[in-house]
């Protein structure tokens, strides 16, 4: 697909690739979308017209961090943030004594590009639409 970016005197038409995003929400259910690549989760689901749960939008509230169920190989490695912020929670649990979470599948998605089908289960909120 294609979308126009820019202003009116230097627009120009970008192709963008759209993907399958299946959110389980905290009953179970799961509500799909059709979102068009981004440079983070949160961003494909704000250019859809919905809010995804966040907070800092840079990788330091862990607001938005949410497991990813199915498709995980379809994401971008971590950048160093999000896996540095990843370490410090599991060094956090480790001294709760908590570790209840899968660290594997677990992605901050206002640090992780969207690339392609995946389903995500959000650790805290749930999906909104804008008004
Ligand atoms: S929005 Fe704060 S860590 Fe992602």
């Amino acid at each position: 697909m294609f979308r126009a970016i820019g202003d009116r005197s230097t627009y120009l038409l970008q192709y963008f690739m759209m993907f399958v995003v299946k959110v389980i929400n905290a009953s179970g259910a799961v509500t799909e979308y059709q979102l068009a690549e981004a440079p983070s989760i949160l961003n494909a689901f704000e250019d859809a017209g919905y809010q995804y749960p966040h907070g800092c939008r840079v990788g330091v509230c862990g607001s938005c961090i949410s497991e990813v169920v199915d498709g995980i190989e379809q994401l971008p490695q971590r950048d160093f943030i999000e896996q540095r912020r990843l370490e410090e929670l599991r060094h956090e649990e480790q001294k709760s004594g908590s570790c209840a979470l899968d660290h594997t599948h677990i992605r901050f998605c206002c640090r992780t590009a969207l690339t392609g089908d995946i389903t995500l289960r959000p650790l805290s909120g749930s999906v909104k639409k804008m008004k």
